[in-house]
């Protein structure tokens, strides 16, 4: 034991001794050394040369680095749901390696609907772990652009509608990933709201919008997640693009939030030689691509911060100020992540990582009706019908850049034959929605092939369910075109390929009927009236399957509560002209204008506004017990309530906070929304248990944003505090004195 004693000490002095021998070690190798030390000393270090072959990329998810100084390069991964396959220098297909089957997560807007922070922190510390261990430094993802529309073909990559909610969704988030040592890239920057011409339509948002809607959950991500890259959007915003937007990105990031990390471009998104160097674009990927497609090989030298910028510089036409900055900011992302004094290690599809994707996904599924035919009796020995092609299609794959390759994905068939051991499961497809199963040469294995026709898929189904006990539907949308996919809008609000239909005839025949919708973005589901039971899941991931069924046997009682606003029809929502969607072209201009004329009322601010019904409400979800609430308080900007769980179950209830206005508040004649979400808290209670949820109000919630001066104003007078479970299903207010 002695002489193991005095190995370790002579080990320890040898170690200690050979970094203090070390003198001439360049402070910017030196861990423990600040950031910016570090950052100055090797700035000067630096050639022309080495500085711009910095600030864009060397391949597709690639920025070279500086060899001779061992300053590494830095290498960006998709995506907010999981870690894409490894790719070929400069392709989008996967090359195939074997290592790079992640775990899927589930996509953002079940996360969002979960209204949980801390699994929003689990989320992101588990795929920053994931980008951690596959060795990237940049994680592309989360997005956080509202859903301003139902159609837009990535709002199941997003938060949601409301800009509170997605901000405090984001943080926790951000800082889990970059606990890792690994970069949050928040996404796409900004007013980025539609897939459709994404990349030629310039969003046209007056000053009070941009900032009390589109930007919030940004702002957010910034100055309290402390994120360490932007990524700028493909679209205009009032004529420039975003990529080099100068107030958005010179202004208004770097100037009024004071942001100290990388603006990346979106793959393709730099279109200006002049701009991209002044107008606050750090890094440059993707260009001459249109974000999806090909491009002539090795285009990297062409790009607008590669030799044009070289030549600007060296023929005098720019100076070095801002290639210094840019490059300054690159290192000091370097030095946050690969060359970080924290060593980091990550871990990848562990059990950990499995246990928390099925979690998230169960957390954020939400129960929208119910007449107490859910939960299931997992012992039942029923004849259980399962109908719709989602019972088994695997929808990790597609969906354009979050598409991911798994070693495995737990679709609701198998998650359900397992959770009802003891019940007849049969399946019947019912129709044909995509029968591919492939994405940049990602593959589901799947054969999804079919003969029949829609008739007799339709008459089958309803046959079967003649002779069943209950019918389970699984349906919804996929990542096929124009569903829940980059690169295209959907073209309406309900579920495709002749599901209301199918589910109607279903339900006349059926003895009971519980409809699973799978989707990332709002649906609307004009039968409700007509099934048991309804159930909105999400791309759940790898174990979605398992989410879906904890849910509907009770192993999980749901708790998820909708991020966004389900109308009626499309037009019921506040897009009633071309120009507001998906915009027009002006004469002499190559691209289209969109103009966001509803303003500040998007999603469920204006549909009270409206004083308009909706099918689901943003903020509703139900649960297998029952909450009730009591004893509202309010003591100066401290507000309360007492939440009790009057039902048989444990279970969570998210207690959402909104705030009215008083009345003829502002000293201008602005019209405010009739409340806006301004605090949430998901408490879990015991049957029996009572909880007092304490909000704590702050100026900032009561503000609004005056355009003519540039700020915020929070305004004297009584307001009310107004306590739900939903937006339309408030249960107690208190008014309480600012000023
Ligand atoms: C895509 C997407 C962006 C993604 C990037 C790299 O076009 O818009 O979200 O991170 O390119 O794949």
């Amino acid at each position: 034991m002695k002489n193991n004693i005095l190995i370790i000490a002579a080990a320890a002095a040898l170690t200690f001794s050979c970094a203090e021998k070390n003198p001439d070690l360049p402070v910017y190798l030196d861990p423990s050394k600040d950031i910016e030390e570090r950052i100055a000393d090797v700035l000067p270090r630096l050639t022309l040369e080495e500085k711009v072959a910095m600030v864009h990329a060397q391949s597709k998810f690639s920025s070279a680095g500086v060899p001779r100084l061992g300053i590494p390069e830095v290498w960006c991964t998709d995506g907010p749901h999981g870690i894409r396959p490894e790719v070929f220098w400069d392709d989008w297909d996967q090359a195939g390696w074997t290592n790079d089957s992640c775990t899927a997560f589930p996509c953002l807007s079940n996360l969002a609907a979960s209204w949980d922070r801390e699994l929003a922190f689990l989320y992101g510390e588990s795929v920053g772990a994931e980008a951690r261990y596959r060795g990237k430094d940049v994680l592309l993802g989360p997005g956080v652009n509202i859903t301003r529309t139902p159609l837009n073909g990535r709002n199941f990559e997003y938060m949601g509608e409301d800009p509170f909610l997605a901000g405090q969704m984001v943080v926790p988030y951000v800082r889990g990933v970059q606990s890792n040592g690994v970069a949050a890239c928040v996404k796409h920057f900004a007013v980025n709201n539609q897939e459709l011409r994404r990349t030629a339509t310039s969003s046209n948002v007056d000053d009070r919008t941009l900032y009390e809607i589109y930007l919030p959950a940004f702002e957010a991500a910034v100055k309290d997640g402390g994120a360490w890259a932007i990524m700028g959007s493909y679209n205009l915003y009032d004529g420039q693009y975003n990529c080099h937007n100068e107030k958005l990105l010179v202004d208004i990031l770097k100037g009024e939030w004071g942001f100290d990390g990388v603006v990346i471009s979106d793959w393709g998104g730099a279109r200006d030689d002049d701009e991209a160097i002044r107008n606050g674009l750090d890094m440059e990927f993707g260009t001459w691509t249109n974000g999806l497609t090909g491009a002539p090989s090795d285009s990297y030298n062409n790009y607008h911060l590669a030799n044009p910028y070289l030549e600007r510089i060296r023929d005098g036409r720019v100076g070095t100020e801002e290639l210094d900055d840019k490059v300054s900011r690159i290192l000091r992302l370097i030095f946050r992540t690969s060359m970080s004094p924290e060593q980091h290690f990550g871990s990848f599809t562990s059990p950990e990582h499995y246990e928390a994707a099925r979690r998230i996904a169960a957390e954020g599924i939400v129960l929208l009706q119910n007449d107490g035919t859910l939960p299931l009796d997992p012992a039942t020995k029923a004849n259980i019908l399962l109908v719709g092609e989602n019972v088994l299609k695997k929808l990790v794959v597609g969906g354009g850049s979050s598409n991911l390759k798994t070693k495995y994905e737990v679709t609701p068939m198998e998650a359900v034959i397992e959770a009802f051991p003891e019940a007849n499961v049969t399946w019947e497809r019912g129709y044909v929605g995509d029968p591919t199963g492939s994405y940049n040469l990602v593959e589901t294995g799947q054969d999804l092939s079919e003969s029949r026709s829609a008739e007799k898929l339709a008459e089958d189904a309803v046959a079967a369910a003649r002779e069943a006990d209950i019918v389970i539907f699984i349906g919804g949308l996929n990542k096929s075109a124009h569903q829940d996919t980059e690169g295209s809008d959907r073209l309406d609000i309900g579920m495709p390929y002749g599901q209301p239909e199918l589910i109607e005839a279903i339900a006349e025949v059926a003895p009971r009927m519980v409809v699973v919708n799978i989707s990332g973005s709002p649906v609307s589901m004009p039968w409700a009236d007509k099934v048991n039971a309804i159930v909105q899941a999400w791309y759940g991931g790898t174990e979605a399957g398992h989410a879906l069924t904890d849910v509907l046997t009770g192993k999980v009682n749901p708790s998820g509560k909708m991020p966004f606003t389900v109308p009626f029809a499309l037009e019921d929502g506040p897009i009633r002209t071309e120009r507001q969607y998906p915009g027009i072209k002006e004469e002499g201009k190559d691209y289209w204008d969109e103009y966001y004329d509803e303003g500040v009322f998007v999603g469920y601010r204006w549909y009270d506004a409206s004083d308009t019904p909706v099918q689901w409400a943003f903020g509703h979800g139900l649960s297998y017990t029952e909450f009730e609430y009591s004893k509202p308080k309010a003591s100066g900007m401290k507000v309360s309530v007492k939440v009790r769980n009057a039902g048989p179950v444990a279970g969570a209830e998210v207690v959402q906070l909104y705030i009215t206005a008083p009345e003829g508040a502002a000293v201008s004649e602005i019209v405010r929304p009739a409340k806006e979400l301004k605090g949430f808290e998901k408490v879990y209670l015991e049957p029996g248990e009572t909880r007092t949820v304490t909000f704590k109000v702050t100026p900032r919630d009561l503000a609004w944003f005056d355009a003519e001066d540039h700020v915020w104003v929070a305004e004297p007078g009584t307001y009310t505090a107004l306590f739900g479970s939903s937006s339309r299903d408030i249960r107690e207010e208190v008014d309480f004195r600012y000023r």
